[in-house]
């Protein structure tokens, strides 16, 4: 049975993949960190006891700022290949955070491949980049574009790019990289732009909510399905020598458009709904992402098989239900749906 070793497990792309790998019969262990509350909702479904002997999901406290501890549970587990998909991903809130981000995104990434480096196992890394780093550059935007990063989030992943590709040369070790373009679910966090817009049309639908305040809605990028997306990490590591592959939709749409589309799917006007706050602005913005994956289709033989619209069906209507539930309970007087808590 394949082992493999998961930071961020608990996030979008962690709980997708976690599924992914089990389907395939793979042994997962990932890495979670401590918090006041469980934070496992987005896996919990795939959970079962560690006292049940067919249970091939565990868990591990640990945290990318610290090393010690993942050289430790790398010579423990000794996994066949890695998923490093944890990271401070929010990029606005890097504005608020850019040493944390640098922390976390950045230096984490060089504390996992140093542990590999330093505990001597043989394993195959995935390093979860991004179309972030493209930035500036002009679309359409693929492996061979240079990044010009916009942000401290990008500039940390720019830097994890660099390092791994630098450990792979020097070292010899199997490392890759992933330049993934904007993927969405119905499991997205709730401030990234797409859930926040499906999340408070259903809400507005069900009168449980008014306005729904956005940053700039001229932004455009590439949005494709998570789900279409893991599948996509795991065939870069079943390639006989480590690469960097970009992996996109080929389509870009703007914020706006999102909208509008979200709103009249549920028979909204979303001129009458939507606010702009330029609280949601970032000091600098990426305007335009659109990925030429053509490098994917041709050695991987990955293409997306969710469109645009299905990808909004779904989440709309995975929304719709969390929204009928918030609606019974709030009819019932035990619970109101909260205001914007930080500006994300
Ligand atoms: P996400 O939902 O924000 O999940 C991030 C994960 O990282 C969570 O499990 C989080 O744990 C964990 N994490 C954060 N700080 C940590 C720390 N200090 N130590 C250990 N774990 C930590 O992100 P995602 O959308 O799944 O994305 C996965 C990866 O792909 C990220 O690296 C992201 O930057 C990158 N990426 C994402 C996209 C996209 O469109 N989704 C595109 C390109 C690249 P908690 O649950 O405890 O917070
Ligand atoms: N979050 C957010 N909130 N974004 C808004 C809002 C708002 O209220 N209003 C407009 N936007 C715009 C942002 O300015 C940005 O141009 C676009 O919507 C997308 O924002 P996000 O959904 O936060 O995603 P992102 O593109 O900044 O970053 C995501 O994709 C990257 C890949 O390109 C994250 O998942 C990153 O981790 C990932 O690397």
């Amino acid at each position: 049975m394949k082992k493999a070793f998961l930071t961020g497990i608990t996030g979008q792309d962690g709980s997708y993949l976690t599924e992914f790998l089990l389907a395939k019969g793979y042994e997962v262990h990932g890495l979670i960190r401590r918090a006041s509350t469980f934070n496992t909702d987005r896996i919990d479904h795939l959970y079962r006891d560690f006292h049940d002997p067919n249970a091939r999901l565990f868990l591990h406290y640990g945290d990318l700022n610290v090393s010690g501890q993942l050289m430790d549970l790398l010579a423990s587990i000794r996994p066949d290949e890695i998923y490093h998909l944890g990271a401070q991903s929010h990029v606005r809130v890097s504005f608020d955070m850019p040493e944390y981000t640098a922390d976390v995104t950045g230096l984490g990434t060089l504390r996992m491949i140093e542990a590999i480096r330093k505990t001597g196992i043989s394993t195959r890394f995935y390093q979860a980049s991004s179309s972030e780093m493209f930035g500036a550059a002009p679309p359409p935007q693929n492996e061979k574009t240079v990044f010009q990063p916009r942000s401290p989030y990008a500039a940390a992943k720019v830097f994890s790019y660099h390092i791994v590709q630098n450990y792979r040369d020097a070292y010899g070790l199997y490392l890759t990289n992933g330049i993934l373009f904007n993927h969405e679910s119905p499991r997205r966090g709730e401030t990234f732009v797409t859930r926040k817009i499906t999340r408070a049309a259903a809400q507005i639908k069900l009168g449980l909510k008014e306005t729904l305040y956005l940053g700039n809605l001229d932004a455009k990028r590439d949005w494709g399905f998570a789900g279409d997306f893991v599948e996509a990490m795991w065939l870069m590591l079943q390639q006989d020598r480590p690469d960097d592959f970009v992996i996109a939709t080929g389509e870009t749409h703007s914020v706006r458009e999102f909208t509008q589309k979200v709103f009249s799917k549920l028979d909204l006007d979303y001129e009458k709904h939507v606010k702009v706050d330029p609280r949601y602005f970032r000091p600098t913005e990426v305007d335009v992402l659109l990925g030429d994956a053509s490098k994917a289709k041709n050695i991987l033989g990955w293409e997306p098989k969710v469109s645009f619209d299905q990808l909004i069906d779904m989440m709309i209507d995975s929304d719709l239900e969390i929204a009928r539930k918030e609606k019974t309970l709030t009819d019932a007087g035990f619970s109101g749906v909260g205001g914007e808590r930080l500006a994300q």
